[in-house]
Order: C-alpha cells, then sequence, then structure tokens
C-alpha cells in the first residue's frame, strides 16, 4: 500500500483522489515489553508484550482519549517527547512524515522498543 502510494504521489496525484481499504498492521517488531515514562504523572511503567500502550496508561491512572482503537481515528495520538530505541507504529493515522519524525504515537495500537517518554493531556486546574 506504501509503495502504492507513493507511485500515486509520485505521478502528481491528489493523495484525497487515492481511495484504499486499510487493514490493522502486526507491526515490523515482535511485540515485547516496553518502558513509558509520563513526567507530567511521575511515572515509569512497563508495557507488557501483551498488553497495549493504551491499557497499561489507563491501568496507571493515566486518562487518555480513545475511540476506534484500531490505529484509524488518532484520538489516542500523544506526544512523543524522546524515544530510547524505536516505536514501532502500527496505526494507519499518522502520516509516513509523521511516523518518521517520531513526535506523536497512537497509544491504542502501536507499541516501542526501550523507552519512550509521552506527555498526556492533562493539564492540572488553574
Ligand atoms: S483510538 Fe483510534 S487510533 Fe487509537
Amino acid at each position: 500500500l506504501e509503495a502504492v502510494q507513493r507511485a500515486w504521489a509520485a505521478a502528481g496525484r491528489a493523495a484525497a483522489d487515492l481511495r484504499f481499504e486499510t487493514f490493522g498492521s502486526s507491526g515490523r517488531l515482535a511485540a515485547q515489553a516496553f518502558t513509558v515514562r509520563v513526567p507530567r504523572h511521575d511515572l515509569a511503567i512497563t508495557v507488557p508484550a501483551d498488553c497495549s500502550l493504551l491499557d497499561a496508561l489507563d491501568a496507571a491512572g493515566v486518562q487518555t482519549l480513545w475511540d476506534c482503537r484500531r490505529g484509524e481515528c488518532g484520538l489516542c495520538a500523544m506526544d512523543v517527547l524522546a524515544v530510547d530505541g524505536e516505536i514501532d507504529h502500527r496505526d494507519v493515522f499518522l502520516s509516513a512524515h509523521e511516523k518518521q519524525a517520531t513526535t506523536r504515537i497512537c497509544a491504542c495500537v502501536s507499541r516501542a522498543v526501550g523507552t519512550l517518554t509521552l506527555d498526556s493531556a492533562y493539564r492540572a486546574d488553574a
């Protein structure tokens, strides 16, 4: 699909004119436990191999937004502050450029190897 999208763009066609259907991605890397730090909550948690980042954050008490839980809507996207390792983007919401920039991650489906530092949407009342 990415090859078709590149060829489409190289032909000068508008991205919005390309119609396609997406399916879930099992990622480039095998699922394994990784660490996520959330400085705003003073948290460092381990995301087990059989648990999503979104569920691990929820279990740790970090409020998140989500809808589809399939990597399609982008509502769960969180800001990445630092990556010590590699992000395995498994969503179809973020663009290839956004994935390469590693500044956001869709917490419902995407994972990491190593340690991620994320920001949450939480802001203390003034
Ligand atoms: S909840 Fe929709 S992309 Fe994560």
